[in-house]
């Protein structure tokens, strides 16, 4: 299953991703984490989109889907993918099913997770990433500590994009797009809502049961494919061996 998480910055959609990763056999593509390291490892990319990114403005489309047409493209990543953080906009959504077919593959779901925007900012200027393990942490709401982070504490570092100002930004960036996207996959019954105000635990709690009940839907779907041609065949066969019997 292929399957988006959208949502506001701040919303969970790294946190949700990387719990979802260690249960299922899936693959995060965070865009902003793409867009990040080649702003890190001063690429001629990532010195072109420093100050987009830093100003809270999104990166232009062209860029953008070049970096997911080598993702979906890659066959390791056939149909386990988190789309987290893509698409951002409504011809990105065009795009990304464009894409998909062209691949043979298709969005099972887009987790659509809703937070008030006063919780999105205590979110954002508390955040701390490890960058060797990526977790992500919050100094006031999901501390680090011996029983939950493994690596030293000199790997904790804050965003750049991470202060008030490009919070805001990127939050209106947010509000000015998301709403064709979303009407988009809610026409496609392609959508669901999820109250992304609550505890990390009961967030994912609800999306695990989601996703297994996706993932039960597909060996169903699996299975009876699977027996339907074989039997066809093998009645098929029975049935032209009684028509022409081989001499
Ligand atoms: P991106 O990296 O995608 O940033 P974002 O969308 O602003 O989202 P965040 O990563 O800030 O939030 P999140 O929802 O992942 O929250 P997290 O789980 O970390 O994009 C950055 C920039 O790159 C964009 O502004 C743009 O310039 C560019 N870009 C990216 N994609 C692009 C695209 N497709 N097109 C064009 N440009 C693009 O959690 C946040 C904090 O809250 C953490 O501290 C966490 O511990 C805490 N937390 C999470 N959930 C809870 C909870 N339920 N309760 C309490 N605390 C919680
Ligand atoms: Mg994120």
């Amino acid at each position: 299953m292929n399957l988006i998480i959208f949502g506001p910055p701040g919303a969970g959609k790294g946190t949700q991703s990387n719990n979802i990763i260690s249960n299922f056999n899936l693959k995060q593509v965070s865009t902003g984490d793409l867009l990040r390291s080649e702003i890190k490892n001063q690429t001629d990319l990532g010195k072109k989109i420093e100050s987009i990114i830093n100003n809270g403005e999104l990166v232009s489309d062209d860029v953008v889907n070049t970096l997911i047409r080598k993702i979906i493209s890659d066959s390791n990543n056939f149909n386990r993918l988190i789309f987290d953080g893509y698409p951002r906009s409504i011809s990105q959504a065009y795009r990304l099913e464009k894409l998909l077919k062209e691949f043979n593959q298709k969005i099972s779901i887009v987790l659509n997770l809703k937070v008030d925007k006063d919780v999105v900012s205590k979110r954002v200027n508390g955040r701390v990433i490890c960058i060797k393990c990526f977790r992500i942490f919050n100094v006031y709401l999901n501390p680090p500590n011996s029983k939950n982070h493994k690596c030293e504490k000199k790997y904790l570092e804050k965003r750049t994009d991470d202060n008030s100002k490009t919070v805001l930004n990127r939050y209106e960036t947010y509000v000015a797009k998301s709403k064709p996207i979303l009407d988009y996959y809610n026409k496609k019954e392609l959508l669901l809502e999820i109250d992304g105000n609550q505890k990390i635990v009961e967030i994912y709690d609800k999306i695990k049961g989601i996703l297994e009940n996706i993932r039960d839907w597909h060996y169903v779907c699996f299975l009876y494919k699977f027996l339907w041609k074989n039997l066809t065949s093998l009645i098929y066969g029975s049935y032209s061996r009684y028509q022409y019997p081989s001499r």
